[in-house]
């Protein structure tokens, strides 16, 4: 079965502050998205890369591509994205060519994944997983609170869940192309990840083990992380 990478890129970036879109923005001199890209390509298995470019930013993102130095056994896509994460993601996969059975989603927002997480995923899927996410134990304690009464107001906590059970996880989630298609058909709900859609199908989501260097780049600080670690990988 051949694999394929739907990229999400489309996003504006609003928690890491004024700027270009996210994942045109520089990481040790070179566009996160470009990182990201690599990230999949160095998988042997995954021979299509579709990217999803800010929806007014394809033509800029299909430049990008060919400015810099992609692996020539993988193809690429480029398609205008959507307003939200979810419907860029439906893009993607609307504009995937038959004979991939195997569809990994992967945030251009974690430019720093190894391959060796990239291939776990691959592997569990073809195991025969429906859907497989990354996932690691949390540090912090967390707590679920009341919403404020009035922005501003204290937030009372209601319950502790037990942290041995909780897990962040992460991208690239693999999934049976078959079950994310009908997952994107049907789920309607505002979701953060793409295996809580086949969740709500009744399916099983499996994880495998993340990786701290799969960290998404989210606000200022995550930025100055992820160049200490292409320096570190750079020595
Ligand atoms: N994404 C997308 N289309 C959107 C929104 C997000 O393709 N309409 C992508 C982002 O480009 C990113 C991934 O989804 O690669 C994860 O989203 P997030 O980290 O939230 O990125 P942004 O939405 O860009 O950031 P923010 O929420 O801070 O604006
Ligand atoms: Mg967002």
């Amino acid at each position: 079965a051949r694999t394929a990478a739907v990229i999400p890129a489309a996003g504006r970036g609003v928690r890491l502050g004024p700027g270009a879109p996210k994942a045109l923005r520089p990481l040790g001199g070179t566009p996160m998205l470009i990182h990201a890209i690599r990230a999949m390509a160095a998988s042997r298995a995954v021979s299509l890369v579709v990217v999803v470019a800010p929806p007014d930013g394809a033509a800029e993102v299909r430049t990008l591509l060919d400015a810099y130095a992609l692996p020539e056994r993988t193809d690429f896509l480029v398609v205008p994205g959507g307003g939200s994460r979810q419907e860029s993601v439906k893009l993607g996969l609307d504009a995937l060519p038959t004979g991939y059975d195997i569809v990994l989603v992967h945030d251009a927002a974690r430019p720093l994944v190894p391959v060796d997480t990239v291939d776990a995923v691959i592997e569990a899927v073809r195991d025969g997983a429906p859907a497989v996410v990354p996932a690691l134990p949390l540090a912090d304690t967390v707590k679920q609170v009341e919403p404020a009464a009035a922005p501003g107001d204290p937030e009372p906590v209601v319950a502790t869940p037990d942290r041995s059970l909780l897990r962040a996880v992460q991208t690239p989630q693999g999934f049976d192309r078959a079950t994310l298609v009908r997952a994107h058909g049907t789920v309607t709900d505002d979701v953060t990840d793409d295996a809580s859609m086949v969740e709500q199908l009744g399916l099983t989501v499996v994880t495998v083990p993340g990786h701290e260097e799969a960290f998404k780049v989210t606000r200022p600080l995550d930025l100055v992380l992820a160049e200490a670690v292409l320096a570190r990988r750079r020595l």
